[in-house]
């Protein structure tokens, strides 16, 4: 059955080739994803030789984490290691026909990044955003092919969670967004089409949730009995788990978007802020006790 709002799929164009932008922990999920599922070649990028060591590196760590648990043939773990490559210059997408990418959430970047793929890959190339909360619009609107920008945006861990939220913006063209939900089926994702509005529709709801409970913390609410609180919501993690495996950072900057175009609903944390600038990957350490220091941050320390 087509998805509500897909255009016809006789319009989608073949995926023979990915390029990936960024070599994040994101975007090694998505090379792995790609090739496992699409099995082309999938080149990544990044600004520099460690990065892209490091995402080259995740991505075949998770196909031998695969082998290990008999998911994949050794031949096939083989073969999905040599799909996977990475290339530090952006050359390297020629002939790629679905570039997506997942680097700092920042428009000024996407935009840059987008402006300098173009020069390597043919009008028809896709290039999608894995963007959490920016405007797609927005980001295709300096470029030479707008029609070809889309969002497509998944959710983590890439592997598990099924949903992957389409977005199309005002320029996108048909042909794009039937190539976007053909590419999301072949990738086993359960695809629905959702506006091009502020944090799309699963982060504009999760964060509505995670801001009220941070601000709760924020107020004298030990973390503990704020997580004890909400348990019987039945959600498949304690908040701040979650936000651990989403990385403060992204909570915090899909918080501040959400904060900006609804000011009332989305109530901004001090201490979000200070935790991101502190550089701590979460509120808890791995072994999943709470850490020290950020619990200070969080009573006023
Ligand atoms: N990476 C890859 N695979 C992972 C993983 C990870 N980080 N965490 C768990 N898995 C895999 C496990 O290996 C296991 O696979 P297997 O069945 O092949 O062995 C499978 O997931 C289930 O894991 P577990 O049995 O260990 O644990 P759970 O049943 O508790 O499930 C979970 C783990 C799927 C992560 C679950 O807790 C969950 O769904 N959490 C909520 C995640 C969520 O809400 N994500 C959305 C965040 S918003 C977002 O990403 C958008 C962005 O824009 C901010």
């Amino acid at each position: 059955k087509r998805p509500a709002g897909a255009p016809d799929k006789s319009l989608a164009r073949p995926v023979t080739k990915v390029g990936i932008v960024g070599a994040g922990l994101m975007a090694s999920q998505l090379a792995l994803l790609f090739a496992r599922r699409l099995e082309v070649p999938v080149v990544m990028t990044d600004l520099d030789q460690e990065r892209l060591d490091k995402g080259v590196g995740h991505a075949h760590a998770e196909i031998d984490k695969l082998l290990g648990k008999g998911r994949v043939s050794p031949d096939k773990a083989n073969r999905l290691k040599s799909l996977i490559t990475g290339s530090l210059g952006k050359e390297a997408f020629a002939g790629a026909d679905f570039v997506i990418e997942a680097v700092f959430e920042e428009m000024s970047v996407k935009k840059t990044v987008f402006a300098e793929v173009e020069e390597h890959v043919s009008p028809e190339c896709v290039l999608a955003t894995n963007t959490s909360s920016l405007s797609v619009s927005e980001m295709a609107s300096e470029l030479r092919h707008p029609e070809r920008v889309v969002g497509f945006h998944f959710f983590n861990p890439v592997a598990v969670l099924p949903l992957l939220e389409i977005v199309r913006g005002e320029r996108t063209d048909d042909a794009t967004l039937a190539t976007a939900f053909a590419a999301g089926g072949r990738l086993k994702k359960s695809c629905v089409l959702v506006k091009d509005a502020p944090a799309f529709v699963v982060n504009r709801v999760l964060l509505r949730l995670l801001a009220e409970i941070v601000r709760t913390v924020d107020e004298g609410t030990p973390i503990e009995v704020a997580e004890r609180s909400v348990a019987p919501l039945g959600l498949p993690m304690p908040p701040f788990v979650l936000m651990g495996l989403v990385g403060p950072a992204i909570a915090l900057h899909v918080n501040e978007t959400l904060h900006e175009a609804f000011p009332d609903r989305f109530p901004l944390s001090d201490n979000l802020a200070k935790l991101v600038a502190s550089g701590k990957p979460g509120v808890y350490l791995p072994d999943l006790s709470l850490d020290p220091e950020v619990v200070e941050i969080f009573s006023g320390g």
